[in-house]
C-alpha cells in the first residue's frame, strides 16, 4: 500500500498524523516564494493550530527549515501552538468595540472561565483570542463563538448577558460528554 501525502493508512499500526486536509494547500503554494504565512494560516484553519508535526511536514514539503517556520508561527501572534478548546472565543478589541466596553467583557470571560487571552480552560471547552474588528460595530461590543456548529456572533454584551451566553454554552457541552 502507498501512503500519499504523509497520511496515515488507516490500519492502526502507527500513530503518524494525517495531513491529507493540508496536503493540497502545500501542493497550490508549497513552491512559491512568500507563501509561508499563508501556508500557516490555512493550516491552523484546518487543524485549529501549529503542532510540530505540521511545522516539519510543511518543512518537507516547501524545503524551509523547521526552525524558521517555528521562528515565524512564534513571531506573529495570529498563530497557535498549542490545541483550542472546543469553543474558540474571538472576543473583539477593535476601536468601537473598545469603546463600548471591550474591557469589562473581557473581564466578566476572565471571571467567569478564570482564563487570560490566548489561553485555554482546564476542562478544554473554551479558548478566548482577543480580535481586532470583528466586522459587526453597530453591535459593539460584540464576541464570536467557534465550534463544531460553526460560527455564532453575540453583540451588544454586558457582563451579565456574555457569563449567561458561556454558562449555556457550558452546559451543552457537558450534557454531550455524558
Ligand atoms: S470594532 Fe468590534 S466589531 Fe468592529
Amino acid at each position: 500500500m502507498t501512503i500519499e501525502n504523509g497520511g496515515c493508512c488507516g490500519s492502526g499500526c502507527c500513530t503518524k498524523p494525517d495531513f491529507s486536509d493540508l496536503a493540497p494547500v502545500l501542493e497550490a503554494y508549497g513552491k512559491i516564494p512568500g507563501s509561508l504565512i499563508t501556508i500557516l494560516q490555512k493550516a491552523q484553519d484546518i487543524y485549529g493550530y501549529l503542532s510540530m508535526d505540521a511545522i516539519d511536514y510543511i518543512s518537507e514539503k516547501t524545503g524551509l527549515k523547521p526552525a524558521l517556520i517555528y521562528g515565524v508561527a512564534t513571531f506573529y501572534t495570529q498563530f497557535r501552538l498549542a490545541p483550542i478548546g472546543k469553543n474558540l472565543i474571538m472576543l473583539c478589541k477593535g476601536t468601537a468595540c473598545h469603546v463600548n466596553g471591550a474591557d469589562m467583557i473581557e473581564e466578566a470571560i476572565s471571571e467567569e472561565l478564570d482564563i487570560s487571552d490566548g489561553e485555554t480552560t482546564e476542562d478544554g471547552i473554551f479558548t478566548l483570542n482577543n480580535m481586532a474588528c470583528l466586522g459587526c460595530c453597530s453591535l459593539a461590543p460584540v464576541m464570536m463563538i467557534k465550534n463544531r456548529d460553526g460560527d455564532e456572533t453575540y453583540g451588544n454584551l454586558t457582563k451579565d448577558s456574555v457569563k449567561k451566553i458561556l454558562r449555556e454554552i457550558k452546559n451543552k457541552e457537558q450534557e454531550v460528554a455524558q
